[in-house]
């Protein structure tokens, strides 16, 4: 007897990109430098020598994109804005050609029966904001909210989704901390001030979306991961609590509680690393959202090691299946998350704004692309999510990283996370295996085994 886990109805089924990702025509149409094109441009720091000035060339194939969203049967889309082709100064004089090619993306979108989903920032900062100092500059959390004002004035009668930030510790930590990410930057006490004038930023965008949007639906997305100790040493418990506590409580409860994880601000403390905090931040960051976007792709298993760096190490689980990304498999992950932050947090709304996996995919030469193992991750994923739907969780969506193939960061274009496959040097879409079984699961609004 099949068995099947039925969704609820109107169950947002989406898939997910961010405009430097996939847009390409970096310098076209007066879009003015990001910090991704400056960092992707300096030789070494992307690992093919790669850069986003074509990506999947969408800022020209929009269209054709769209038609293919319509195909899969998409409820949603999530897609982000590049700052920069809206202002190209990131404040100031309004390019219209930017602003021209989201209204009409949405009103594509909005024809073809799909659900506008749109995230203010993924990490492409004006390279001119930048300049100011960027994020470690407080008045760029102002500027930040004049451009949500510019958006929702030209987008808020049709655009019912906004998410504020896309993964902000990934902004802080790898940005700023590790420089990993644009703008390349390695500096602790830098990166904590960025989280905290990011989640300032949030706040003050928060307020003017919720004015400005007919019916707005305002957020904020959160990368967020279980963090499992290696064994049931008291020193591997802590460090997981540690790390935890860094990783997701940091952003959570500033969001959801109105103050900093007392643990770890006295960790912070200790190091001489916490931000500045104005009186007032605290209430701003936390103003009441409708919903929380949570990216997961996997978790942590942390053991104490004083010789690792920050005395963390990161334990390899025999017997697990790990991604291209060298992530770990673990869907289980996914239900611990979401009931955790619905009964630690008391969250009004979730959905999970990116879940997927990057494998080594080809095509053959009849034009398939035979992704057992992203079907099989997706599955099991679903799944997840399903039994958290059981216990309550109210999950309202569900967007799979990613629609397309795209410029994955750092890594340039060696890591295929996309439902359809891009053949880059001609730009040719081929509908993957994993998404031809996607479409059947929105259809029916079930996962059937
Ligand atoms: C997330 C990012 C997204 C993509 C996936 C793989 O951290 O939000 O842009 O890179 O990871």
């Amino acid at each position: 007897m099949p068995t099947e886990a039925k969704f609820p109805q109107g169950f947002l089924w989406g898939a997910a990109t961010s405009a430097y990702q996939i847009e390409g025509a970096w310098n076209e149409d007066g879009k003015g430098p990001s910090i991704w094109d400056t960092f992707s441009h300096m030789p070494g720091k992307i690992r093919d020598g790669s850069n986003g000035d074509v990506a999947c060339d969408h800022y020209h194939r929009w269209r054709e994109d769209v038609a293919l969203m319509k195909e899969l049967g998409l409820k949603a889309y999530r897609f982000s804005v590049s700052w920069p082709r809206v202002l190209p100064q990131g404040r100031g004089p309004i390019n219209p050609k930017g602003l021209d090619f989201y209204d009409r993306l949405v009103d594509a979108l909005l024809a073809a029966g799909i659900e506008p989903f749109l995230t203010l920032y993924h990490w492409d900062l004006p390279q001119a904001l930048q300049d100011l100092g960027g994020w470690a500059n407080r008045d760029v959390a102002h500027y930040f909210a004049d451009y949500a004002a510019v958006l929702v004035r030209r987008l808020g009668d049709r655009v019912r989704w906004w998410a504020t930030h896309n993964e902000p510790w990934v902004v802080a930590w790898l940005g700023h901390g590790l420089g990993e990410h644009a703008p390349g930057l390695r500096n602790l006490k830098v990166a904590l001030q960025v989280a905290h004038n990011l989640l300032l930023s949030h706040g003050l965008a928060v307020d003017v979306l919720r004015d400005g949007g007919k019916d707005a639906r305002v957020g904020i997305i959160l990368n967020l991961s279980p963090i499992h100790p290696a064994s049931a040493k008291p020193e591997d418990v802590q460090t997981a609590q540690q790390v935890d506590g860094f990783y997701n409580r940091w952003f959570l409860d500033p969001l959801f509680r109105g103050s900093y994880p007392a643990d770890v601000w006295a960790l912070f403390a200790t190091q001489g690393l916490l931000p500045h905090v104005t009186p007032g931040d605290m209430a701003q960051m936390a103003r009441r959202v409708d919903f929380l976007g949570i990216n997961y792709y996997t978790r942590a298993v942390v053991a104490h090691d004083p010789e690792a760096e920050f005395g963390v190490r990161y334990v390899h689980v025999e017997g697990s299946t790990y991604t291209e990304m060298g992530w770990e498999v673990y869907p289980q992950g996914l239900y611990e998350l979401l009931v955790r932050l619905h009964r630690e947090y008391k969250i009004p709304a979730l959905l999970v704004t990116e879940n997927g996996a990057a494998f080594p995919d080809a095509f053959t030469p009849e034009g398939r692309v035979h992704d057992a193992n992203r079907k099989d991750y997706l599955r099991a994923h679903f799944l997840a999510a399903h039994r958290a739907l059981q216990e309550g969780v109210p999950l309202l969506g569900y967007f799979v990283w990613s629609l397309l193939d795209n410029f994955e960061w750092a890594y340039g274009y060696t890591k295929r996370f996309g439902l359809i496959y891009v053949d880059f040097p001609t730009q040719r879409r081929i509908l993957k295996d994993s998404a031809l079984w996607y479409q059947q699961v929105i259809a029916e609004n079930a996962v059937v085994s």
